[in-house]
C-alpha cells in the first residue's frame, strides 16, 4: 500500500494548498491512508474542530499533531470523540486523547503513532521507551506502523529512526518545517526521513511573517508571529510505499510543490 502524509500545515495558506493539491496528489500517487499533520493548522498554533474536520472531508484518514496541540483551548472540547486525531504519546498519562489510531484499508490496518522530541523541546515522557510500548501494542493487530516524530534535534531525530529500524514500517519527522534532503529506507526496512517539511507560506521563515522574526532577531526584543494572510503558498509531502504482509517499506519519495519547484499533473 502507499501511505502519503502531508507535513505540518501552517494556517489557512496551508490548510488552501491542502484542498487545492490534495485530489492532485491523490490522483497521481493513489494513496491508500492519507496522514497530515496538523498541529500549526489554526493560525500557526494548534488545531480547531473544524479544521479537524475539513481535513477529514478533504481526504485525510488521520490528523497527527505536536507541541503546538493544546494551544487551540478548543481542542479540548473535542479531542476526546476525535477518533482519528492523534496527539503526542508521550505526555504524562491521563493526557486527552489518543496515543494512536489505527486505520482500515479493506482486510488490512494501519497504526498512526505521533511522539514528541525532548531535545530543545520541553520535558515529557521518554519518545523511545513510549514508541516501544505502543509498538508491542499495535503489533498484536497489524505490522504496518507509521510513526510521525515531532521533535526539534535532527539528531533525535535520527536515533529515533535507528532505534525502530525494522520495528515500524516509517519514522517520518515533522516541526522543524524545511524539507530534508535525507529520505531512505534503512536497513532492516524501516522508511526514514528527518523532516517532512510544511505546508503554508512559501515566502516566510518557518511560515511565520518573516517582518516579526527579523525584527525578534535584530533587536533581540520579544514579537508576535503571525501566518502572511497572502503571498505564496508551498506544501511539503512524501510518499511511502508499503510492503503489506512484512509492514516494510519499499520506498519513501518526498514531494515539495512551491513556485520554484511546480505540481505537473
Ligand atoms: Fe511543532
Amino acid at each position: 500500500m502507499e501511505i502519503l502524509f502531508v507535513g505540518d500545515v501552517v494556517g489557512s495558506p496551508g490548510r488552501d494548498m491542502v484542498k487545492e493539491n490534495l485530489s492532485k496528489l491523490k490522483k497521481r500517487y493513489r494513496p491508500h491512508i492519507t496522514i497530515i499533520n496538523g498541529e500549526n493548522a489554526a493560525g500557526g498554533r494548534g488545531i480547531t474542530e473544524v479544521i479537524y474536520k475539513q481535513f477529514l472531508e478533504a481526504g485525510a484518514n488521520a490528523v497527527t499533531l505536536g507541541n503546538h496541540a493544546w494551544d487551540n483551548k478548543n481542542i479540548f472540547e473535542f479531542i476526546d470523540e476525535a477518533k482519528y486525531l492523534v496527539r503526542p504519546a508521550n505526555f504524562p498519562e491521563d493526557t486527552p486523547g489518543n496515543e494512536m489510531v489505527f486505520l482500515k484499508i479493506n482486510t488490512l490496518e494501519v497504526a498512526v503513532i505521533n511522539l514528541q522530541g525532548r531535545t530543545f523541546m520541553p520535558p515529557l515522557d521518554c519518545p523511545f521507551k513510549k514508541a516501544e510500548e505502543l509498538i508491542e501494542k499495535a503489533k498484536k493487530r497489524t505490522n504496518i506502523i507509521f510513526v510521525d516524530f515531532h521533535a526539534e534535534a535532527t539528531s533525535e531525530k535520527q536515533a529515533m529512526g535507528w532505534f525502530l529500524d525494522g520495528k515500524v514500517t516509517a519514522v517520518v519527522g515533522t516541526h522543524t518545517h524545511v524539507q530534508t534532503a535525507d529520505h531512505r529506507i534503512l536497513p532492516k526496512g524501516t522508511a526514514y526521513m528527518t523532516d517532512v517539511g510544511m505546508t503554508g507560506p512559501y515566502d516566510a521563515i518557518l511560515g511565520m511573517e518573516k517582518e516579526a522574526v527579523l525584527y525578534k532577531f535584530l533587536t533581540a526584543l520579544p514579537a508576535r508571529f503571525e501566518v502572511p494572510k497572502s503571498g505564496r503558498t508551498q506544501l511539503s509531502a512524501c510518499i511511502i510505499n508499503v510492503d503489506n504482509e512484512t509492514g516494510k517499506a519499499l520506498s519513501i519519495k518526498p514531494i515539495l510543490i512551491n513556485d520554484d519547484q511546480p505540481f505537473f499533473e
